[in-house]
């Protein structure tokens, strides 16, 4: 373990002396723990706060991207479905949940996977996802490998939760929980934030982490000795998630491309989603942000909108184009946030309003690393319905009532 003089020296690298500003007022275990924190804690992510203040816009060229739509899937359902299911008896296919986030806008403090989404009768997030997946397990005769990755904050209450509610009759041996790393957390002046003397405030940095945490947990090993070759990258919190879509998969490996993303037409111009398309020559996501007017409203030569297709977070990977990719550094993503802090009389605040920054890498980022990516066309009321905030727009009510148009029992 590092000493104080060591830790200083980290901490002066980066501006960051303060952090230790209660230092040797501090109880043995609590110096330990502190110290521990410095020493695991990656502080060059903070560079970021200067490259941005001093970037131009980084992106490239945008075009717009076809998609495989839902009538073309219609017509060769039958032979994307067929190859989907041999991959997956065959073993090729694993699925990747991401529930590391910590869900603050839905404002529930368990992970969001805990959250009851039933009215009548108990139906917890993660267990819609279990009963998703556990129809192409029905439908496969095979068990598909389920990587739940989660984050020091949440890991216990997930990992205890699958187990008090039996893992929802999934067969515990193809779950694997990997926990993803913490980023710290500033204030408007680049400064990291306190939760008191001896705790630095951390976040989880991201979901695009999930791929370099899931090799650090030693998992890559497993997924390549069971002969995985393909991994389907999914949010925790869309209850209509199809996982494992035998369909999906089979279009994918049919089309020979490199990787694939499941999108929905966008439901107007403005809808605040990300669009696959094509950056430079390769596949890419815009956020809607990043979109000027004209790009919102381009129509193509059918009359519809050229930047279509937006993304709902379901990917699929191909596990040897991972490896390779796997140490080039995703882009760091700065996001204001409201951040829990110890100030300057030792009063822990909780703020009403941002008060400072959090760094996160995104999985959507991955797709610029891919030569290829096949836009798979969902039909949106089936396979969309994520829970984002408490009320309104992609929320808990309007994610059960798609539950219950789509006939589950809620
Ligand atoms: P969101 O972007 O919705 O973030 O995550 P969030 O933290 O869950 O929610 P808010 O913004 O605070 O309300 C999209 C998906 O990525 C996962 C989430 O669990 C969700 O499945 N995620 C997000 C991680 O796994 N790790 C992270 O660090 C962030």
């Amino acid at each position: 373990m590092i000493n104080r003089d060591d830790a200083l020296r980290i901490l002066s690298k980066y501006g960051q002396e303060h952090i230790l500003k209660h230092y040797d007022e501090l109880n043995d275990e609590m110096k330990k723990e502190l110290l521990s924190q410095i020493e695991i804690i990656d502080f060059s992510v903070l560079e970021n706060l200067e490259s941005e203040k001093n970037s131009n816009s980084s992106r490239g060229t945008f075009e717009p991207l076809g998609a495989v739509t839902i009538e073309d899937i219609a017509s060769n359902s039958e032979e994307y479905i067929k190859t989907g299911i041999e991959a997956i008896k065959a073993g090729k296919a694993a699925a990747v949940l991401l529930a590391g986030g910590q869900g603050t806008r839905l404002g529930f403090d368990k992970p969001k996977g805990m959250f009851n989404i039933g009215v009548t009768e108990e139906l917890y997030i993660f267990q819609c996802l279990i009963n998703n997946l556990m129809d192409v397990v029905k439908l496969t005769g095979a068990w598909i490998p389920l990587y739940i990755m989660t984050s020091e904050k949440n890991n216990k209450d997930t990992t205890e939760f699958f187990k008090e509610k039996n893992y929802f009759g999934y067969n515990p041996d193809y779950i694997r929980f990997f926990i993803q790393d913490m980023a710290p957390s500033v204030d408007f002046n680049g400064k990291v934030l306190m939760e008191s003397e001896s705790k630095i405030s951390v976040s989880p940095n991201g979901n695009g982490g999930w791929f370099s945490s899931l090799v650090r947990a030693g998992l890559l090993d497993e997924i390549k000795t069971k002969g995985v070759e393909w991994l389907n990258v999914f949010a925790v919190d869309n209850v209509l998630q199809r996982i494992a879509d035998p369909g999906f998969i089979g279009a994918v490996i049919k089309s020979g491309l490199q990787s694939g993303g499941k999108v929905v037409s966008k439901a107007s111009p403005d809808e605040k989603v990300g669009v696959l398309c094509l950056e430079d020559g390769m596949p890419s996501i815009v956020e809607y942000y990043e979109m000027t007017e004209e790009m919102r409203t381009l129509l193509n030569e059918k009359g519809e909108l050229a930047y279509k297709y937006g993304v709902i977070l379901n990917y699929l990977f191909n596990v040897s184009k991972l490896e390779e990719i796997c140490d080039k550094k995703l882009p760091v993503h700065i996001v204001d946030k409201k951040i829990p802090y110890m100030n300057d009389n030792g009063e822990y605040i909780i703020p009403s309003e941002p008060n400072g920054h959090k760094f996160e890498t995104l999985v959507l980022d991955m797709v610029h690393m891919q030569d290829s990516c096949l836009a798979y066309e969902v039909i949106r009321e089936k396979e969309f319905a994520p829970v984002k905030n408490a009320t309104g727009v992609d929320s808990v009510d309007s994610a059960r009532e798609l539950l219950k148009s789509n006939g589950v029992k809620i």
